[in-house]
C-alpha cells in the first residue's frame, strides 16, 4: 500500500462523506469517524445514522473503516487514532469536518444553550480532533508530511445574519488553526482551514430551515458561481490539503466559497 493514512471526522454524509471517499479514490486509507447520531442529536435536524456511515466506507473494503466516536469525546477520537496506528502503523492527516449548525434568531434572542453547543461540537471538536491527530503525525514516520485541516465556513469571515453563534464557533476554528500552524513551527507538520460556501448538503438543508425557506437554491445568488457547490468540490480542496503538496497552506484559510459575497 502506497497511499496515506487520514482520519476525517463528520465521515457519515456531506462534505466529510465526499473526502473519505475522494480520498479512497486516490488509494489513501481512511479511518471515517462520525457520531451517527441519526435523530438523536441535540439539535433540530437529523444528523447521519449508522447505516450512512457504513454506506460510505462499503465499497471500499480494508482500506476504509469506520469508526463511531462523538467529537467531544476525546477518548473516542483517541480510540480512532488508535485505530489507524494498529492497523496501518502511522497518521499522516486529518481533516476536522463534523460539525452542527443553530441559529435562526438575533443574538439576543437565541439562548446561551445554542452557543454552548456549537462551542462544544464545532471548536472543541476541532480543538480534540488536532489534540489526538497532531501527536500521532509528529510521532510517525513522516512528520514533514504530517497535515491537519479543519472545516471552517463562509461565516468565519463573514457575519451571517441570525448565525451569531455558527459565526463565532467557526472564526473560533479558524484562530485555533493559526494557532496550532504557530504550535507546529520547526515540526514538518502543518495546519490549515477550508471555508466551503453553501454546499450542496443536509446542513444546508437544515441552514434553509433555520431562515424559513422553503429550498435551498436562493443561496446561490450569495456565490459569486451563481450555483451551490457540489459536496465533491470541496473534498477535492480538503483531499489536496491532506497531501504532501499541500505544506504551503499552512496557518491559511482556503476560501472554497466561489466568490461568497452576503
Ligand atoms: N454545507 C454547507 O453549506 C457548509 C458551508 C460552510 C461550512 N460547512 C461546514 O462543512 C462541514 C461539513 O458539513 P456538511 O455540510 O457536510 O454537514 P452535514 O450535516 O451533512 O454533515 C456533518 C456530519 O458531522 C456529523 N457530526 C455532527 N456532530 C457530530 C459530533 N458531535 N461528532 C461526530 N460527528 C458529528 C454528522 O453526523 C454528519 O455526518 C461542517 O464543518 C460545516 O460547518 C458546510
Amino acid at each position: 500500500m502506497t497511499g496515506r493514512v487520514v482520519l476525517v471526522t463528520g465521515a457519515g454524509r456531506g462534505i466529510g462523506a465526499a473526502t473519505v471517499r475522494a480520498l479512497a479514490a486516490a488509494g489513501d486509507r481512511v479511518v471515517a469517524v462520525d457520531a451517527c447520531q441519526g435523530d438523536r442529536g441535540e439539535v433540530g435536524y437529523a444528523l447521519a445514522t449508522r447505516a450512512e456511515l457504513d454506506e460510505v466506507v462499503a465499497p471500499y473494503g480494508d482500506s476504509v473503516v469506520a469508526h463511531l466516536a462523538d467529537v467531544r469525546d476525546l477518548a473516542g477520537l483517541q480510540a480512532a487514532v488508535d485505530l489507524a496506528l494498529d492497523r496501518w502503523g502511522r497518521l499522516d492527516a486529518a481533516v476536522a469536518a463534523a460539525a452542527v449548525i443553530a441559529g435562526g434568531r438575533p443574538l439576543w434572542e437565541t439562548p446561551v444553550e445554542e452557543l454552548a453547543l456549537l462551542w462544544d461540537v464545532d471548536v472543541r471538536g476541532v480543538w480534540n480532533t488536532a489534540a489526538v491527530t497532531v501527536p500521532a503525525m509528529l510521532a510517525g514516520p513522516d512528520p514533514h508530511g504530517g497535515r491537519f485541516a479543519a472545516v471552517a465556513s463562509s461565516a468565519s469571515t463573514h457575519g451571517l445574519h441570525r448565525l451569531a453563534a455558527y459565526n463565532a464557533a467557526k472564526h473560533a476554528v479558524v484562530g485555533l488553526v493559526k494557532g496550532l500552524a504557530a504550535d507546529l513551527v520547526g515540526t514538518g507538520v502543518t495546519a490549515c482551514a477550508v471555508s466551503p460556501g453553501s454546499t450542496r448538503t443536509s446542513m444546508l438543508d437544515a441552514t434553509a430551515a433555520l431562515y424559513e425557506l422553503p429550498e435551498v437554491e436562493g443561496f446561490a445568488v450569495n456565490q459569486l458561481l451563481r450555483r451551490l457547490i457540489d459536496p465533491d468540490e470541496i473534498a477535492a480542496v480538503l483531499a489536496f490539503c491532506c497531501s504532501r503538496d499541500a505544506a504551503v497552506f499552512n496557518g491559511s484559510v482556503l476560501h472554497a466559497d466561489g466568490g461568497f459575497s452576503p
